[in-house]
């Protein structure tokens, strides 16, 4: 292992140079090398954020470069493909959420991972936030009480031109796009991390775009002993990215969930209480990889790969309620 971790990138589109600049602020390493489809792109993103080599080859890149470890940023459709080339050339990954298209594809990824005895996480950075780690303590030390429910909603308008739709990484089923894999994962996984099993009953109501994925659903999930979580997705509605998490003793409201910096508690009898957090940012989630490394481990204790393919099982369900298949599945 290098004195500070060398990255190579997989995917040189949009949020690539967030993830380059996040590790640069770790201090902890830095991309040293990125490779896309398509050499204009990797050219785009040298230029943009100023990575030392860049490729038009994944392959390439993994060959000719010494790396620690790869950052799959693909669309979701390739996560699947680029984490079996990675593993198979013998480098740890973190993969951009959704981990892949599907249960049968997650479960295939971390076998390999297993086999190979290399560090694999889903790149669910929310987990991994100062607010979310907070909430966290609170709920194991009992501050509100036995979990009830939880309400969490991720409904963002952004409306591309009609035109460039079916192009679209989220309205395109090729691309495994659709709201539910794009937003509704990380409402999914905080359901995930607050009852900390998977839901024992689901049922949902969705409306489709006309390419064909999800744009808009609702979802409400039966945990054993009455509890609940209701849940929603959107990419054509706004609504506030609120999260109320409601227990036995009290309730704790998560303004802006994703990206939480703050929570307010409020227990009876006393005055409700708000908790000031570090911000949040993909720095979190990349140290956590970084430790990981440096322990040998080959998964995080805090976003484990068991947690990640409950979270694929839950959308593999609600997709099914919809009959919404992504093609070649
Ligand atoms: N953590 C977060 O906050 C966050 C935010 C946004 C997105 N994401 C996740 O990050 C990943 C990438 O998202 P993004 O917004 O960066 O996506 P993007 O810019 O649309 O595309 C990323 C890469 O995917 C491949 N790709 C996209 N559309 C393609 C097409 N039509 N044909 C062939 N390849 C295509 C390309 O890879 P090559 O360059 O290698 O050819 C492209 O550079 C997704 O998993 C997404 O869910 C995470």
């Amino acid at each position: 292992m290098s004195e500070k971790f060398r990255w190579g990138v997989i995917g040189c589109g949009q949020i690539a140079p967030k993830f380059f600049q996040a590790l640069e602020n770790t201090g902890e390493g830095g991309v040293v090398a990125a490779a896309s489809k398509s050499m204009h792109r990797a050219k785009r993103l040298q230029k943009k954020v100023g990575i030392e080599h860049v490729y038009g080859s994944y392959e390439e890149m993994l060959e000719r470069e010494k790396l620690d470890a790869v950052y799959i940023a693909t669309s979701h459709n390739f996560h699947y493909e680029n984490a079996k080339l990675c593993l198979n050339y013998g480098l740890p990954v973190l993969i951009e959420k959704a981990f892949t298209r599907n249960q049968k594809e997650a479960e295939e990824v971390v076998d390999l991972a297993g086999q190979k005895n290399l560090f694999c996480m889903e790149a669910m950075w929310t987990r991994f936030n100062p607010a979310t780690v907070k909430i966290r303590e609170l709920i194991a030390e009992g501050a509100i009480g036995e979990v009830k429910h939880l309400k969490a909603d991720f409904c963002v308008k952004m409306q591309p031109s009609i035109k460039t739709m079916p192009w679209n990484r989220m309205y395109s089923p090729r691309l495994a796009g659709g709201a539910l894999l794009d937003l509704g994962v990380y409402s999914i996984a905080y359901a995930q991390m607050v009852f900390g099993q998977r839901p024992v009953r689901v049922s949902s109501s969705t409306q489709m775009a006309w390419t064909g994925v999800d744009k808009t659903s609702e979802y409400h999930f039966e945990y054993p002993g009455g509890r609940r979580a209701d849940l929603s997705s959107s990419f054509v509605e706004e609504r506030p990215r609120v999260a109320v998490i409601t227990g036995t003793r009290g309730i704790i409201r998560v303004p802006h969930f994703p990206g939480a910096d703050q929570l307010t508690i409020t227990r009876p009898g006393r005055a409700p209480e708000t908790i000031e957090c570090e911000p949040n940012g993909f720095e979190h989630e990349i140290r956590e990889v970084h430790r990981c490394l440096r322990e040998g481990r080959i998964e995080s204790p805090i976003m484990p790969l068991n947690e990640t393919v409950e979270i694929m099982r839950t959308m593999d369900a609600l997709r099914a309620q919809w009959g919404m298949k992504y093609p070649g599945e």
